[in-house]
């Protein structure tokens, strides 16, 4: 059997990392790997307060969570303890408690693992913050896509109408900022292109011009 091949694809909140790694996925029959949903499956499960959890207790806590992947391309879908991780995780609200989990070494540690453990066995385009730069410093191809906060907000703002969830414009840019702000400041795996990562900034391209460069870079 040939080495599972890895491509990441990392950027900030609303860059639009989810629809393009999947596009990609699919285009190149590979699985695809949300790692943002998987930090913020297990921000739910610990509960409201969980970053603030003692790293004992909170170690405990991880050690109940499993997760794997199946499927492949579009039809790839994560599970957590055995359960598909849908759409209950992409709230505004499920998505700032993920960043609070998320700079906790404990939680770094612990999807580091996982996610390194499914990509041992499957080939992927996985995306998150840290993936080309910590978790798979040997990718074949390293993506980190970059975007204007304004433009990110509004982009996010239309995913959510179109989810019929509420969207107010300021409060998601504050949000995305505030988020930015902590992912890229943190201490453990800040959020940052890998030094032989290809940066593309998607502010002024249309989708389907961002997807064309990406399957330029992977093909
Ligand atoms: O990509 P997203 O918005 O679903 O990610 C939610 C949060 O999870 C994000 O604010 C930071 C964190 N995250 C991370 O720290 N590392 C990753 N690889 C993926 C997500």
């Amino acid at each position: 059997m040939t080495e599972p091949s890895i491509i990441t694809l990392d950027g900030p909140a609303g860059v639009g990392k989810t629809t393009l790694a999947r596009m990609l996925a699919q285009a190149l029959g590979v699985a695809y790997l949300d790692t943002g949903a998987m930090f913020r499956a297990t921000a739910l499960r610990l509960g409201d307060g969980g970053w603030d959890l003692p790293p004992d207790e909170l170690e405990k806590r991880l050690d109940g969570l499993e997760f794997g992947l199946t499927g492949v391309g579009s039809g790839s879908v994560l599970l957590c303890n055995g359960e598909p991780v849908g759409d209950e995780v992409r709230t505004e609200q499920a998505g700032v408690w993920a960043s609070r989990v998320a700079a906790r070494p404990e939680v770094r540690e612990f999807q580091k693992k996982a996610q390194r453990a499914i990509g041992a066995s499957v080939s992927l385009v996985v995306e998150g913050r840290d993936m080309g730069s910590v978790v798979f410093p040997a990718a074949a191809r390293k993506i980190f896509l970059d975007a204007d906060p304004r433009v990110r907000a509004q982009r996010r703002a239309e995913q959510l109408k179109a989810m019929g969830q509420p969207a107010d414009l300021a409060a998601i840019e504050a949000s995305i900022r505030e988020r930015d702000e902590r992912d890229r400041n943190r201490p453990i795996a800040p959020l940052a292109p890998a030094k032989d990562a290809v940066i593309v900034d998607t502010s002024r391209l249309s989708l389907e011009q961002v997807f064309a460069r990406l399957v330029e870079l992977t093909g």
